[in-house]
């Protein structure tokens, strides 16, 4: 959890929007890649759908709070890893800033657009 100003602001350059200028704290979900499961009949590796379910789990409970997040995968890999300091055998896939939404808003939220249920689920 990245709340000191200073690592605040190099993890922020690593992806550089208006809205996440502001933002009070950034979580980051980091796995060693030398330290995870991997299934034996194919050799799958399991770190980044590990850190996921941490992650989303954590959005998740912060969503239940009132407190707004967003998945952030398009990070400059190398400003991020140099910010956080991560060693070699350290991964990271996603970020997320953790803070209580503006009043009204930001003017860059884009009005949400769903497919219906019925176009991305099949009973069979
Ligand atoms: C793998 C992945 C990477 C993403 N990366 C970014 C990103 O870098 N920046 C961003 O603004 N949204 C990114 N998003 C999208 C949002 O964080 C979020 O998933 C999207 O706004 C949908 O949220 P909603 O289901 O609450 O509408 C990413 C989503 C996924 C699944």
């Amino acid at each position: 959890v990245i709340e000191s100003p200073n690592i605040l602001e190099r993890v922020k350059k690593s992806y550089v929007r208006s809205w996440f200028d502001d933002v009070p704290l950034v979580l980051a979900v980091v796995g060693n890649k030398n330290e995870v499961w991997q299934r034996k009949y194919d050799g799958y590796n399991s770190l980044e759908t590990d850190l996921s379910i941490a992650m989303d789990h954590m959005i998740l409970a912060a969503s239940a709070l009132g407190i707004g997040s967003c998945w952030i995968a398009n990070f400059e890999p190398e400003v991020l890893r140099g910010a956080l300091q991560l060693k070699e055998d350290q991964e990271i896939f996603a970020i997320t800033p953790l803070g209580y939404p503006k009043e009204g808003g930001s003017e860059e939220v884009k009005e949400k657009t769903r497919k219906k249920l019925g176009d991305i689920m099949r009973m069979i």
